[in-house]
């Protein structure tokens, strides 16, 4: 059999190709020529159907799979990841994450000490208000005397409100996602933590301070960036109250996370580093603690943040804050200052206040901003700056 077909491809040879058999006519002899047209029709009409199917697959899977694909696209032909586009702020501060998945993004920490890029520490400022920031003005002149690369602002109001800061202001766009905050009450840590959670994800804030709508600044910037970024601690308020206010807050159910001469008491407003920022928006050990068995009388963000603190780094502490506050007419709240208090000797009163210590060194310096203030406060603060305050 094989060699009649062999003898038959032979006779075959075409006169126009004298090295390459023609098997053609030798086939059609073997079969019917109908056979060949049918067997050659289905070869095209496969053909043709799987060309028609590849291309609806494509089509559907653009249709039906569309995320994928932009996805697809940009891991093929971005350019590949620098370590800039990695640290660079979002220029963005909305985003859809809750505040477990916030806290958890903020807590990310580098284990590597030095930074393999140029990184200009600046200083977050975070402003905790209910709506307003009434005293913004004087905060515009005091920010006009820091290089931008120097800062970051942060604010943090209640949701309902909406801000209506112009494009040339440094307060514009600057409000991260708020939930409402209740004095004395653990959504006002929360606010907190909110606050160091979106500062934290700019890489550069290296220091994080706490203001509120009534705060001042005392200095101007280039004493406040020094200041901060010379000091060797961090200034939590933080001390061992034994009256009723202090220790008379404790409830024995914190143990034994806390005892109770761990507990501590200490102002809301304080600056820290990022190490005890990120510290404090990682805490899941006395979060449950301090939000089940301090609730007032107890108020919360008087101690939380102090004791967790003195318990974790007390190494890293300077115990005292930098906002002025005048406590000396008694009760639960400071006193409000307006126009009338506003004067030159005034100014240089809070300024000469007290003597602390910085860096293990005794030293006259000890604020660099102030409370409480009155929005009528804003005239006089901005026509005595430039004298009394140096901005
Ligand atoms: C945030 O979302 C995650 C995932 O849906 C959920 O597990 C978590 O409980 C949420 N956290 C809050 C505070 O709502
Ligand atoms: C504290 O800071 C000073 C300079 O600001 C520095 O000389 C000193 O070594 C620091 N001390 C500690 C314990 O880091
Ligand atoms: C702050 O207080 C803690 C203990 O509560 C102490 O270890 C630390 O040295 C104090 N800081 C300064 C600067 O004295
Ligand atoms: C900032 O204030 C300090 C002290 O008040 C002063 O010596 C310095 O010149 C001021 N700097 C600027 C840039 O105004």
């Amino acid at each position: 059999m094989q060699s009649r077909l062999m003898g038959s491809i032979e006779e075959g040879k075409s006169p126009s190709s004298p090295f390459r058999p023609n098997p053609t006519p030798a086939l059609a002899r073997l079969l019917p020529l109908r056979l060949v047209q049918v067997i050659l029709m289905c070869f095209i009409m496969g053909l043709g159907i799987s060309l028609i199917s590849l291309h609806a697959m494509k089509f559907l899977s653009m249709k039906y799979f569309a995320p994928v694909e932009p996805f697809i696209i940009q891991s093929c032909y971005q350019d590949a990841l620098s370590i800039e586009s990695l640290v660079r702020p979002s220029a963005e501060l909305s985003h859809s994450m809750n505040d477990t998945e916030l806290l958890w993004r903020a807590s990310i920490h580098p284990r590597v000490k030095e930074y393999p890029f140029k990184r200009v520490p600046k200083v977050a400022f975070m402003f905790l208000t209910k709506g307003p920031l009434p005293l913004a003005p004087f905060w515009e002149k005091f920010f006009e005397g820091g290089p931008s690369e120097h800062y970051s602002i942060y604010i943090h109001s209640h949701p309902a409100y909406v801000a209506n800061f112009t494009p040339s202001s440094v307060f514009y766009k600057r409000q991260i996602p708020s939930r409402p905050a209740d004095w004395g009450r653990m959504s006002m840590c929360e606010a907190e933590r909110r606050l160091l959670g979106n500062a934290l994800l700019d890489f550069s804030n290296e220091w994080f301070v706490l203001l509120s709508e009534a705060c001042i600044p005392l200095q101007n910037f280039t004493v406040v960036y020094f200041y901060l970024s010379r000091s060797n601690y961090s200034f939590m308020s933080s001390y061992d109250d034994l009256g009723p206010c202090g220790r008379g807050r404790y409830d024995r159910n914190m143990e034994p996370e806390v005892t109770l001469d761990q507990w501590r008491k200490g102002s809301q407003w304080f600056e820290i580093n990022r190490r005890l920022a990120i510290n404090i928006v990682a805490d899941v050990t006395f979060y449950p603690k301090f939000r089940d068995f301090c609730v007032p009388a107890c108020y919360v963000d008087e101690h939380y943040f102090p004791t967790m603190l003195t318990i974790q780094l007390p190494h890293l502490l300077a115990n005292r804050t930098l906002t002025w506050t005048d406590w000396s007419r008694g009760g639960a709240h400071p006193a409000t200052f307006g126009k009338e208090d506003i004067t030159e000797e005034f100014l240089k009163k809070i300024l000469e206040s007290e003597t602390c210590t910085y860096n293990d060194q005794q030293v006259s310096l000890c604020f660099l901003f102030a409370r409480k203030f009155a929005p009528s406060a804003l005239e006089p603060l901005l026509e005595l700056a430039p004298k009394v305050l140096g901005f």
